[in-house]
This record gives C-alpha cells, structure tokens and sequence, in this order.
C-alpha cells in the first residue's frame, strides 16, 4: 500500500450500515459500523448516535457465541468498539431468513397473524439486490441465476438451521423469544462457505418471551419508540458486554 494512500481511498465499499476498507493484509479487509439506520430498502433513514458501536457489539457476542458451538464466521479480530477486522469472501448474493414466528414480510405475503408459531423453523431466500428490492427467491431461481450451486444452498441451509438451535436456545435461557433472522455467507478462495456480515438486532427480530414486544429493528421501522433504548435494553438482558 502506498505511504500516501489517504484513508478514503481504503474503502473498498460502502453500505447503509457499515463501510469496508482495505488491509495491508490480502486476504483481510476491515469492518467499521455506521450509526446509520434505515429500513424499506433505505427509504427510511436516519442518523442515530451509538448504535453502530451498539451492533458492533451483538455481532460480536453473537459470533463469538456461536464459533464457540463449532459454528465457522469470517471475525478475524475484534479491534474496537466499531471495528473488525475479517477475511475477505465473496458475498454470496443471498440473504438468508430463518423464522420461528411470524413477523414481518411473511404476514404480508401469506396472510399469517403475527406471533404464530411455526411448527418447524422456516428458510428462506431472498435475492440481495436493492434494484430490485431484494425478492423472495427459489432454490432454483437462485442456481440458474448462478447465485449459488445447489450443494452450497444446501449447505447455507444446514449452517443456517444449526445457527437457529444455538441462538434461539440462548435467547430462551434470557427470557427473550428469537422471532426470525438474517444471515449472510461468503465463499473463501478455498470456496469453503463461511458466516459473514452481522447478527444485531438489525438483523433480527426479538421479543420479551411470552409478548410480542419488539426489542429490535422494529421499534424504528414502525416507529415505536427509541432504537437506542430497545437495544440497550436487549444488550443488558442478553449480557451483551457494552
Ligand atoms: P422480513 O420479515 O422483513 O422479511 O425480515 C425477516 C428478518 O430479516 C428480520 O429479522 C429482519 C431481517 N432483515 C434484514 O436483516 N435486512 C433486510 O433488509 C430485511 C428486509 C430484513
Ligand atoms: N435493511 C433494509 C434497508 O435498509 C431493510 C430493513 O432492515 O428493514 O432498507
């Protein structure tokens, strides 16, 4: 890298929510969260103090939680309270929903109250493309886009499911009910498929157990109260270090 590279000119990407630059390592770039919030694909948006060192937080509880259930994330090292430094995949353009509850797009869709329980938990894939505002996706839609091979949709489902048991298993022993989420996975240049990007309350959707009281993106997607409060309160009942 060059001595006179400015720091600008190190971001590689920029997100609603996080920004990404290079490294002087090659295969590693580094993670910085945005006190950005937005939602209905950014046409809500707003500045909001603390809660990128917030997420950061959770991603970073939630990761460590699940490498330690054998679970394989992209998390390098953690170097500060808004940054990370992970290795470098290639997004795969999925964004990966399991839900045990209905919340959400899926009401909407399929006409389920919300707060139903689903007798097992429900996968499924959208196409991440804000062009297009990221649609509901098949398996084979997906394949014949060239988004993923079959075998690796298979393999994001199990990953996704075995990371369902571990964080729906924790929310329950902290009285909070793990309504739905999203992930996303990266290929190594290896093409193993690793977890990527975050788990926050960004990302999923949490209730005190037994209600249906939002502790996540929704307070601020449906404008229910503080986003910083919800989540500082959910860091506190999880044991989310702050
Ligand atoms: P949905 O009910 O709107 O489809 O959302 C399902 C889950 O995915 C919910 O926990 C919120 C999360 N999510 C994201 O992380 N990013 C998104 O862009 C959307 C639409 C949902
Ligand atoms: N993250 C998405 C957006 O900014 C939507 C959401 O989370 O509801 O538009």
């Amino acid at each position: 890298m060059a001595a006179t590279e400015t720091f600008s000119e190190k971001l590689l990407y920029e997100g609603k929510a996080k920004q990404i630059f290079k490294t002087a390592s090659q295969g590693e770039i580094l993670i910085r969260y945005k006190d950005s919030a937005t939602a209905f694909n950014g046409e809500k948006k707003e500045i909001i103090a603390g809660k990128g060192r917030l997420n950061m937080a959770f991603t970073k509880h939630f990761f460590t939680l699940l490498e330690n259930n054998g679970i394989k994330t992209h998390t390098v090292k953690y170097t500060d309270e808004l940054s990370m430094i992970a290795k470098k995949v290639e997004i795969i353009l999925l964004e990966t929903i399991v839900r045990n509850y209905a919340a959400g797009s899926i009401c909407k869709r399929l006409g389920y109250e919300k707060g139903v329980k689903f007798e097992e938990p429900v996968f499924e894939i959208f196409y991440k493309n804000d062009d297009l505002g990221d649609p509901l996706i098949t398996q084979e839609e997906a394949v014949s886009k060239g988004l993923a091979s079959a075998a690796e949709i298979n393999i994001i489902k199990n990953q996704a499911l075995a990371i369902n048991e571990i964080l729906s298993k924790y929310a329950d022993s902290k009285s909070v009910t793990l309504v739905d989420f999203k992930l996303e996975f990266g290929r190594l240049p290896d093409g193993e498929i690793i977890l990527a990007d975050e788990i926050s309350p960004d990302t999923c959707r949490f209730w005190k157990k037994g209600t249906t009281d939002s502790l996540d993106k929704d307070v601020f997607r449906e404008a229910k109260g503080s986003l910083i409060e919800s989540y500082t309160k959910l860091a506190g009942i999880l044991g989310v270090e702050l």
